[in-house]
């Protein structure tokens, strides 16, 4: 089969698809690899991307039902591979957490590659471990030799990390400080998944690919941008895991700053990695740094309490009953370039609100002068894109319309368009199957570069800071559980004649 072959090229619109390669899968047995790893990877299998000379070296603790609950795991709509996919999976059983177990992973990889006729060599090292690991994974790999790439053309060693990338900004350069001991920052692809979310990726398309959004988007033309990612799940089954990291470290430092950047950023002289990648930094940078006492002004921290029978986030298992961990966050943001001066972004995201509902919304200026006496200019509603990405993904524009009648009555009409109406054949394209193919392919465009992660801690520490030092300065609000959030995170728009767009369960 050779890499440039059509036929391979499947449901995905790209030029190549990825050289045969052993995709080493560390945390194999955890809730990612079952929820998202797995099916992702089946996607690419399905749509021959994955061919039958790959193979998935299962790291986990024990091989005992794993095939099972993978199989249980994958989609069962569609052509039915599920076998034929299982057979690429082959467990490695052991503790990643101790040096022995690498050698056996050595030797393990250095047999594949003995095998006549197949060529492994690729290696794809996915490391979906807890944060405290990552580092020790990684030296271990280099100590057995497992990173090394001869250049340009040889078999190449990726390494797919998953946030949080350090918890502020002393130890994610910490963090980035040892990865680069061992790796070269290409070789590096840090996941935030939103990136792999088609309206994500489409942000720049219809920016960059139209030439009617552009020329408006700007101060003159908008009025602000709301970029809101709601959940209605709570912690579940996290609490170790989120009593530490809060919705700040969990969505605000990587995942908001990821759809802000785009959104916001200036045109990348082309659609490559460092161009791209480039101007989101720039934008990032750009965010005003506020003082303590701005920050005050701006920023709302929240946790869920008991309501609409559901229990608080204090009472859910594995959670601190005096727990100040915040569940929810709103901020008003100010971007000083001179697209954006004077422009409010304003971003929130919770758990166990509403609904679940992942947007972005250009809320454009209205009208200053209305020839529709009586009714004032005032009176007549800002045009609003909405870019959704949650649940369902596609694109809103309502803009002011006349309704049909004999009388003259305008009111919002909205132009709808959604992927899942779109997706041919098989089903809209899983985040992760998008960024697991383009680090096979060693396209790092859609993955975080480490000076992205820098400017977004630079931005944030100051306010973990507060919190944990003065706290009584942003004091944390509450919220019942499935309902809009605090009063507070509204009030930030309040003030300013504003509100959020509604979370519509
Ligand atoms: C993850 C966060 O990165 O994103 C979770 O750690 C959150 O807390 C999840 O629930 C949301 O992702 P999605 O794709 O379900 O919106």
């Amino acid at each position: 089969m050779t890499d440039n072959n059509p036929e391979w090229i499947g449901d995905f619109c790209l030029e190549t698809a990825p050289s045969p390669a052993v995709i080493i899968l560390f945390g194999a047995g955890g809730d990612l690899a079952c929820r998202k790893l797995f099916p992702s990877l089946y996607q690419l299998f399905r749509a021959k991307l994955l061919h039958r000379d790959f193979q998935i070296a299962c790291c986990l603790r024990s091989a005992e039902g794993f095939r099972e609950k993978v199989r249980a795991a994958l989609p069962e709509n569609g052509p039915d591979l599920r076998e034929a996919f299982l057979d690429l999976l082959v467990p490695v059983c052991g503790n990643y957490r101790q040096a022995g177990f690498f050698s056996d992973l050595r030797n393990y990889l250095q047999e594949l590659d003995r095998r006549p006729g197949s060529c492994r060599c690729n290696r794809l090292f996915y490391l979906a471990v807890p944060p405290d690991a990552c580092a020790g994974v990684v030296a271990s790999l280099h100590a057995a030799g497992l990173l090394e790439e001869s250049g340009p053309g040889s078999p190449w060693s990726h390494v797919v990390l998953e946030k949080p990338f350090g918890k502020d900004l002393v130890s994610s350069l910490e963090l980035d400080k040892r990865l680069h001991q061992y790796l070269r920052e290409e070789q590096i692809f840090r996941i935030d998944h939103y990136l792999g979310k088609e309206t994500v990726q489409n942000i720049a398309m219809l920016r960059f690919a139209n030439s009617i959004f552009e020329p408006l988007w700007n101060r003159h033309y908008i009025d602000h941008i709301q970029i809101t990612m709601a959940e209605d799940l709570g912690v579940e089954h996290r609490a170790g895991y989120y009593e530490e990291s809060g919705l700040l470290r969990d969505m605000f430092q990587n995942h908001m700053l990821a759809m802000l950047s785009l959104a916001a950023m200036e045109m990348p002289e082309t659609f490559s990695a460092d161009a791209v990648r480039e101007e989101q930094r720039k934008v990032i940078d750009a965010i005003r740094r506020y003082t303590p006492e701005d920050w005050s002004a701006n920023i709302v921290r929240a946790q869920y309490a008991a309501g609409n029978g559901m229990a608080g986030y204090r009472e859910e298992p594995g959670v601190a009953r005096d727990s100040m961990t915040e569940t929810y966050a709103a901020a008003r943001l100010f971007i000083d370039n001179d697209r954006w001066q004077g422009v409010p972004f304003y971003i929130r995201s919770g758990k166990r609100l509403a609904a679940r509902q992942s947007e972005i919304a250009i809320v454009f200026k209205q009208i200053t002068h209305s020839v529709f006496a009586p009714v004032r200019a005032e009176d007549i509603a800002g045009d609003t894109l909405v870019m959704h990405v949650q649940p369902e993904e596609g694109m809103d524009l309502t803009i002011q319309a006349k309704h049909p009648g004999p009388r003259l009555c305008m009111g919002p009409m909205t132009l709808h368009f959604h992927y899942s109406e779109l997706a041919k054949k098989t089903e809209v394209t899983e985040a992760y199957a998008r960024l697991l193919l383009d680090a096979m392919l060693g396209d790092s465009t859609l993955f975080m570069r480490s000076d992205l992660i820098t400017s977004g801690w630079e931005l944030f520490t100051p306010v973990l800071q507060i919190w944990a030092k003065e706290p009584e300065r942003i004091p944390l609000r509450f919220y019942p559980a499935g309902s809009d959030g605090p009063a507070e995170g509204a009030a930030l728009l309040f003030r300013d004649n504003r509100e959020w767009r509604r979370l519509e369960p």
